[in-house]
């Protein structure tokens, strides 16, 4: 008897139109990046909008929602060079089997970062944070969003990557907004690739200013929202 959404699960690799490696999760109906090409659909929400838009100069404390294939994670490692550290505590509640993740390929180009660091993400140990250099450490939690508690005013920027509401829609509900706000720093930013109005209105609700940016290949819109900074002085 299936007794959650991730019992029996059948993933199959695919390979998307930039060439790179995605999942197609068979169960439900749902692929975990844009068919149109994973690495440029991830770059284009998670790094440009999100991760270069924070000072350089600054130690990031970022939270993801969905490990999935660490591509964010990989992505965000070639570059922490560029920052003076990245803390990346990273939720999932249901980590790829070896078989899956060894089938993945994403070419970045760079030589920064290569399918080795894509297998040290992948088998890094789970509920610690892990050394991969002096500015980049993974923690890994197998907690569900929605049972995660992320403390006041930690994060300076959120990778909202879950699955889509039409599959997962207790994750895109006001109250875990509210919840992402709290944990979030005045001034964190969060990014996530899906752009639907009701998502846009509970995230102002939740007290967030929000942007509607264009989308990657394939896709109209997403969304970037911000903590507001609060001026104590006036
Ligand atoms: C759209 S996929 C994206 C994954 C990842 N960011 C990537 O680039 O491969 C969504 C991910 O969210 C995970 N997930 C599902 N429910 C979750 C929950 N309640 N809390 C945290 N993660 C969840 C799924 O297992 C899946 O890995």
């Amino acid at each position: 008897m299936r007794t959650t959404l991730f019992d029996d699960m059948k993933l199959r690799v695919f390979t998307t139109g930039d060439g790179s490696s995605s999942v197609y999760n068979e169960t439900l109906g749902e692929t975990y990046h844009s068919r149109y090409g994973a690495v440029q659909e991830s770059r284009h929400i998670f790094i440009e909008s999100g991760l270069k838009q924070m000072k350089s100069n600054k130690n990031i404390h970022l939270l993801e929602v969905g490990f999935g294939t660490g591509l964010n994670a990989l992505l965000t490692l070639a570059l922490s060079k560029e920052f003076a550290g990245i803390h990346y505590t990273a939720l999932e509640v249901f980590p790829l089997d070896a078989d899956v993740y060894t089938q993945l390929s994403f070419d970045l180009g760079r030589g920064e970062v290569d399918a080795e660091d894509l297998l040290r993400l992948h088998q890094s140990e789970w509920e610690i944070p892990v050394k991969f250099s002096d500015l980049f450490f993974l923690e890994k939690k197998k907690c569900a969003l929605e049972s995660y508690s992320g403390g006041n005013n930690e994060y300076d920027l959120v990778y909202f990557d879950a699955f889509a509401p039409d599959i997962q829609p207790r994750l895109w509900e006001r109250a875990i907004f509210c919840s992402l706000f709290q944990w979030m720093k005045q001034g964190g930013i969060l990014v996530t690739y899906c752009a639907k109005g009701q998502v846009r209105r509970d995230m102002q609700e939740a007290g967030f200013k929000v942007e509607r940016l264009s989308g990657p290949v394939g896709k109209r819109e997403m969304l970037r929202a911000v903590k507001p900074v609060i001026d104590n002085r006036k």
